[in-house]
């Protein structure tokens, strides 16, 4: 099974996904690695792992008088083509992916989301849920994988763990107990929905 992976950060996800297949705990193999940003981190981790990779940045259709529409289009062509992979795997994917991706791809497509189903949808989910733990609002927050609809973070939940906010927690102190359960989640929900697909 081919897996593509779409990144814009430091690709700590990608890690994961990158050692559990060689753990032979994925399921299937990482082809490709995307990123809309040149400076990501996480490419420098799939040169690592001699994934090739491919960068496409959005500045570049908008200095071209482009559309977002356009580049979600020819991303999707790019990867359809050039991998016709069985799953994209959205991991610190920071581009609000349009139809024109979504429908070209559709059904193949996950997203990890640092938050719970229905909660805190969209861009700091983390940030969030701290700033509502400190106003005494959450005692926990947790992690999903889901498939990617266009509404944002709202497609069916594959797999959630929940992760629980403790007295004296500093922003860091969330964010590295929620980073450690994404890198523990997304390999398992990567290897069930392949294992779903056969
Ligand atoms: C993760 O928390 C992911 O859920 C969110 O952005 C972060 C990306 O981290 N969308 P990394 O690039 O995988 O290290």
């Amino acid at each position: 099974k081919k897996i593509v992976v779409l990144i814009s950060g430091s690709g700590s996800n990608l890690q994961a996904l990158i050692d559990a297949e060689k753990r032979g705990e994925l399921g299937g193999k990482i082809t490709l690695v995307v990123s809309n940003k040149k400076s990501a981190y996480g490419l420098t981790r799939a040169s690592e792992a001699s994934i090739p990779t491919y960068v496409q940045m959005l500045k570049d259709y908008k200095a071209a008088g482009k559309t977002r529409a356009d580049f979600d289009r020819d991303l999707a062509e790019h990867i359809e083509t050039t991998q016709a992979p069985d799953l994209i795997v959205l991991a610190g994917w920071m581009h609000i992916l349009s139809p024109a991706f979504i429908d070209r791809l559709s059904g193949r497509i996950i997203n990890l989301h640092p938050a719970l189903p229905g909660e805190l949808d969209g861009a700091h989910a983390i940030d969030r849920a701290y700033e509502e733990f400190k106003a005494g609002n959450r005692s926990r927050t947790g992690v999903m994988v889901h498939y990617v609809i266009p509404e944002v973070d709202k497609g069916e939940p594959i797999m959630t763990q929940e992760v629980p906010c403790k007295h004296g927690d500093l922003l860091e102190d969330l964010e590295t107990r929620i980073h450690a359960v994404e890198h523990q989640i997304l390999p398992k929900a990567v290897c069930a929905v392949l294992e779903s697909m056969k």
